[in-house]
């Protein structure tokens, strides 16, 4: 799959926040945003995925060539995107299970084999270092920050999307679970040439990982991009770059 965002702009209520980006993922690469708070990174990623509170004011966002702007959010998923939520909600009432298993019926065109997608959760426990018993409980319920991100790892292992919108998947996680999560989106990749945008405000995660490129967002526009090296200025300096 690729994606191409083309001059895109978009407001919240009636203020513009993407104030003109061009980005295109192909199928395999492994791109990563970094940027200031308030930058527009998320407003982006929910851009890509049709939240209904966003307008898009114009530009386009196309997959494999075809805009995807007139699609609703779960046309979206189907076609093969996810996105990991910065801050994942808690739904009391509704199990992880019947969740997972609902969102990866209604993207597979054959019936879903119980046995293999409850396989699939296991190992992905076992690889994210998880506890087992919070496959047992409502979505997201009463889990740790650093839990909630772990299950958002998790749901990609298990839908096995074609491109892959990380939102700080290192937010909230200790240092051994930084590794471990980059390591299991990095197998991840290498199983399925999956595309990657990862957002995030540290260079910690990406000691694990090898971005290809780098792209630094400022006040909703592009301001900088580059390979790994930008991350490590950034590090250092940061996002004042040019001084
Ligand atoms: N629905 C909305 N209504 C009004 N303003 C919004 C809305 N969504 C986002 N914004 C504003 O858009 C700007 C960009 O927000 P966004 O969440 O995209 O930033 P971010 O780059 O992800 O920041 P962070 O690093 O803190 O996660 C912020 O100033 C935010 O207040
Ligand atoms: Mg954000």
């Amino acid at each position: 799959m690729q994606l191409d965002i083309k001059d895109l702009h978009v407001e919240a209520e009636d203020k513009e926040i993407i104030r003109g980006i061009n980005l295109s993922i192909k199928q395999g690469e492994f791109h990563v945003i970094m940027g200031p708070n308030g930058s527009g990174k998320t407003t982006l990623c929910k851009t890509i995925m049709g939240y209904p509170k966003l307008k898009v004011k114009s530009g386009d966002i196309r997959v494999d060539g075809s805009s995807i702007l007139k699609l609703p959010t779960d046309k979206r998923a189907k076609l093969g995107i996810f996105l990991e939520f910065q801050n994942p909600i808690e739904v009391e009432g509704l199990g992880f299970v019947n969740f997972l298993n609902t969102a990866k019926a209604a993207m597979s065109d054959t019936p879903v084999q119980f046995k293999e997608f409850m396989e699939d959760i296991k190992n992905s426990v076992k690889e994210l270092h998880m506890k087992e018993d919070i496959v047992g409980r409502s979505l997201n319920y009463g889990l740790s920050g650093g839990e909630k991100k772990k299950t958002e790892i998790l749901q990609m292992q298990v839908l096995k999307p074609k491109l892959v919108i990380l939102d700080e998947p290192d937010s909230g996680l200790d240092v051994d679970a930084v590794k471990v999560v980059a390591n299991a989106i990095t197998e991840f990749q290498k199983k399925t040439n999956a595309g990657i945008i990862l957002i995030t405000h540290y260079s910690r995660i990406l000691n694990y990982m090898n971005p290809q490129f780098v792209h630094v967002l400022h006040e909703g526009k592009i301001e900088k991009e580059g390979g790994r090296e930008l991350v490590e200025d950034i590090e250092k300096k940061g996002y004042r770059l040019s001084e």
